[in-house]
């Protein structure tokens, strides 16, 4: 949810700003603005709804200096996009700007209190009320910012990263977080601050990520200080960043998605290499094997995640109770959270996140800690909030995912996950060494077999045309697929608009079949695996009810190639592999269809990132 970046240095902040809005609008686009402080002391905001380019066309004949400066991007919360509810927000005097990620939930009562001093509000936002708060704190204790900002942050409840600067305020921004990211980039002689390190990697790989509660006061010329809210002093290690500039940029593809899409392959190998062994015979994960004992004797696994890295927990459950014979719950983390769960301490809780900044997901976690139970995480983004809150993990080393529709990140969850249930089954003499080698080997020729899929993106693209304008699809697909079936219905919706519902074939003569007739495309998942009869007799009644299908096959499927009014043939490979191939069509088809209904892909409507807020 909303990018944050800030400068203080002796450059001019301004292109780096708006550089840096343009690499954090994914994670919120609806408006966008700036603050910039400038040698003669004045404090300028200018802020407008829409996207960044828009901001930058609104500031062409405004005064730009300065170089100390912060600026946002927002993804609405309280108050609707606008010119006035966009970030930076200014104090009752105008004297201190600040922009905010994430949600303050007792704002009402302090806006309350506010309006009966004598403050006033310009927007509908709950950051307007902590800009406010802060000034009104500084003036009645007559104190300095960074004490007011450390008071005021006591009387909030809720998420933030915040970052402030003052007029006149003498070289320096001021920074803090609770539940919310924010990175602070080291230079030579200048600072960055941000959401994520992804505005921050061309200028500086060094940086330091503040912990929880803590303030940071950036000076120029001084390392920045870094207190909690309560005053205590802290230092942090400075991270090296591994990442690189070209992970940041398209690389001659139309969408981040669709050269995300294309990257699995690479992604994949990624995600294995170093962990199954060159002899291909051993599963290295050492954050399983340095927890070998806990992961053999786990009562149950409990998986906590949101939306696609939901699904690839769902695919998750079938790896772990077909491999290790271990019972898994699949949970939302946002039901589980609140729902008063049973936890024991000898379950395993595995937490599965992209962003590894899933407001719910995070809140889930110190809820399953409270039970005393080992907590895993999968997270893509290395330092990340889940990454750090859990007792130990795997990464999925897929490099950052930048359009809002997840691909990559996706399959590099369930290959993380197939190694993780393989090397505990094959432990657990569930599964014998010949069948363990035997799937090891396949694991490692799932990035060839993912590559051939990519041939067919022209085919699928033709096949798109035909459905650009449906106005409801159903995704169908039972054992292993029928989690695929949810996400290759999400990744439609998500970036089309389109309605779409996914569910396990069989379910259908349970009510949905209700819905179909000629205007009803079905897309059925209908590879050569042990569920093939199964799910071919699900296809012929919908087919006796004119319903039009769209099936993933196999070379070997005849059948279906009879039945099926159009085909999207995928390599064979074992039943529990088949959801890291048969996903890769679906969202080249949601891709395409998208792109002809000139959907913004990479910015979905209403959509965000990173979801940092409940
Ligand atoms: O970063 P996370 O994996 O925790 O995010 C969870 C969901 O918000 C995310 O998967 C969302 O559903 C994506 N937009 C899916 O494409």
């Amino acid at each position: 949810m909303c990018g944050i970046i800030g400068y203080i240095g002796f450059r001019d902040a301004y292109p780096i700003l708006v550089k840096g809005l343009h690499r954090l609008e994914y994670r919120g686009y609806d408006s966008a603005g700036i603050a910039l402080s400038n040698l003669s002391g004045s404090l300028s905001i200018y802020k407008t709804k829409g996207r960044v380019s828009d901001l930058e066309e609104y500031c062409k004949d405004k005064d730009i200096s300065g170089s100390i400066g912060i600026a946002h991007t927002r993804w609405a919360t309280h108050g609707e996009p606008s010119n006035t509810n966009a970030h930076p927000h200014y104090s009752e005097s105008e004297n201190i700007a600040l922009i905010h990620n994430g949600i303050i939930e007792n704002y009402a009562v302090l806006k309350q209190q506010l309006i009966r001093n004598g403050y006033h509000f310009r927007s509908n936002t709950d950051t307007e009320v902590l800009v406010q708060l802060i000034e009104y704190i500084k003036v009645l204790n007559n104190t300095d910012l960074f004490h007011a900002v450390q008071l005021a942050l006591n009387e909030i409840i809720g998420a933030y990263a915040i970052a402030l600067i003052e007029k006149g305020g003498d070289n320096r921004i001021i920074v803090a977080r609770k539940s919310s990211p924010l990175v602070i980039g080291i230079g030579d002689g200048e600072y960055f601050i941000a959401s994520d390190a992804s505005p921050i990697v061309e200028y500086t790989k060094r940086v330091i990520y503040l912990e929880d509660e803590e303030l940071a006061l950036v000076s120029r010329g001084f390392s920045p200080k870094i207190v909690t809210a309560r005053n205590v002093e802290k230092t942090h290690e400075i991270i090296q960043l591994e990442m690189n500039l070209s992970q940041l940029e398209k690389g001659g593809y139309d969408h981040f998605m669709l050269k995300e899409i294309f990257e699995q392959p690479k992604t994949l190998r990624d995600c294995m290499k170093g962990r199954i062994d060159v002899t291909g015979k051993h599963i290295v994960l050492s954050g399983v094997m340095d927890n070998r004992e806990r992961f053999l004797s786990a009562r149950r696994i409990i998986i906590l995640a949101c939306g696609t890295s939901w699904h690839a927990g769902l695919v998750g459950k079938y790896f772990f109770e077909s491999f290790c014979r271990i019972p898994v719950e699949v949970e939302y983390s946002s039901e589980f959270r609140y729902r008063n769960p049973v936890i024991y301490g000898d379950d395993i809780v595995i937490a599965i996140s992209q962003s590894g900044e899933t407001a719910d997901t995070l809140a889930a976690i110190e809820l399953a800690r409270k039970s005393g139970s080992f907590i895993y995480g999968i997270c893509n983004v290395v330092g990340s909030s889940i990454s750090r809150k859990t007792d130990s993990g795997s990464y999925t080393h897929v490099g950052p995912e930048i359009g809002v529709a997840s691909t990559k990140a996706f399959t590099a969850q369930l290959t993380v996950l197939s190694m993780m249930a393989l090397y505990l089954g094959h432990e657990k003499r569930t599964i014998d060494d010949e069948r363990y080698s035997f799937l090891l080997g396949e694991l490692n020729r799932i990035p060839d077999k993912i590559e051939k899929i990519l041939q067919s993106n022209a085919a699928i693209c033709d096949l798109s045309k035909i459905f650009t304008y449906a106005h409801n699809f159903i995704y169908l697909g039972r054992g292993f697929n029928y989690p695929i079936a949810l996400e290759g219905a999400l990744k439609l919706k998500e970036i089309s608009y389109i309605h779409a519902e996914g569910y396990p074939a069989a379910e259908m003569k349970h009510g949905p079949i209700a819905l179909i007739d000629m205007e009803m495309p079905v897309v059925a998942i209908a590879t050569d695996n042990v569920m093939y009869d199964k799910v071919m007799s699900n296809i012929q009644e919908i087919k006796a009810r004119n319903g039009c299908v769209i099936a993933v096959v196999n070379e070997s499927g005849a059948t279906i190639r009879e039945i099926a009014d159009y085909v999207i043939e995928v390599p064979s490979t074992e039943d529990c592999f088949e959801p890291l191939l048969n996903i890769v069509p679906l969202q080249l088809l949601s891709y395409h269809i998208a792109v002809n209904k000139k959907r913004d892909v990479d910015m979905p409507r209403n959509l965000a990132k990173s979801v940092t807020v409940e």
